[in-house]
């Protein structure tokens, strides 16, 4: 594995807005090889256009995370086209917050398709490049609320912590490959994720207290760039971090 940021291989899912569309531009910039999934292949294509256009190396690979098949399919593209994989960042996701009293049953299904299937999956494509090759390091995206629970985002934690579970299973089982993982956990950043509540009444009071405090997903791809950056022997197990004002 190359050393620092520049020249490894990232492959991105949720790229195509929020913490992955930031992270690409962040990492990309600093000469890491990127590959974007999303299932918005218009978002992905043009964000992959415009750091091409600057000289940087990127491409997009249209990617539903509850589909395995697209995932080892982003991943196959990435080392087809660029010969390994360095970085695989589980970062899709999304968040209808409900209390469970509301029986949303199919936004729990797709929280859970998402959130822990989405990332199991992004798992299975990159371990066997990275097993072949020795050296990798996954990223997942947990949350405050994998490390808090709050009532009407009881599903979201419960997706969130089974998040932080895997990863450190992960950890414990992927050193004899000299793979290193992280998990990531942010509080709140200001991107498209309230827009997906469909409870109106909760989103209204989610998005007026995340208003007043949230910081930008620049903070994010700055965690990652961080991880990715330390040197081969140091393996950045978890980041957690919110904004100076969040309370929870
Ligand atoms: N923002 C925060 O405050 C915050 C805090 C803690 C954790 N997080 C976590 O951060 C991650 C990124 O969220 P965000 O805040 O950047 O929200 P966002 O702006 O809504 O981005 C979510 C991303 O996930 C992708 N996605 C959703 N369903 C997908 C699917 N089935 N297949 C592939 N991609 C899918 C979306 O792309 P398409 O719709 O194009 O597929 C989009 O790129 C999530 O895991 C979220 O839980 C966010």
């Amino acid at each position: 594995m190359s050393q620092g940021i520049e020249n490894k291989v990232v492959v991105i899912t949720g790229a195509s807005s929020g913490l992955g569309e930031a992270t690409a531009r962040h990492l990309a910039e600093r000469g890491a090889s990127v590959v974007l999934g999303a299932r918005r292949s218009n978002r992905i294509a043009a964000l992959a256009e415009e750091l091409s256009t600057k000289g940087y190396k990127a491409k997009a690979v249209q990617t539903d995370v509850t589909d395995q098949h697209q995932v080892k399919k982003l991943v196959d593209t990435a080392v087809n086209a660029f010969g390994r994989i360095d970085v695989m960042l589980n970062n899709a996701g999304l968040m209808p917050l409900a209390p469970l009293e509301r029986l949303k049953v199919d936004e729990w299904d797709r929280m859970i398709d998402v959130n822990i299937k989405g990332v199991l999956y992004g798992i299975a494509a990159a371990l066997p490049h990275m097993k072949a090759q020795k050296s990798g390091h996954i990223i997942n995206v947990s949350s405050v609320y994998g490390h808090v629970i709050d009532p009407s985002a009881t599903v979201y934690c419960a997706t969130k912590f089974a998040v932080r579970a895997l990863s450190e299973g992960l950890r414990k089982e992927v050193k004899p490959y000299n793979i290193r993982t992280t998990i990531i956990s942010p509080g709140a950043v200001s991107t498209e994720l309230l827009e997906h509540i469909s409870e109106k009444d909760i989103q209204a009071g989610t998005k007026e207290f995340v208003s007043k405090i949230a910081i930008s997903a620049d903070t994010f791809a700055r965690t990652v760039a961080f991880a990715v950056n330390e040197p081969d022997d140091v393996d950045i197990n978890e980041i957690l971090f919110r904004p100076t004002a969040q309370p929870v």
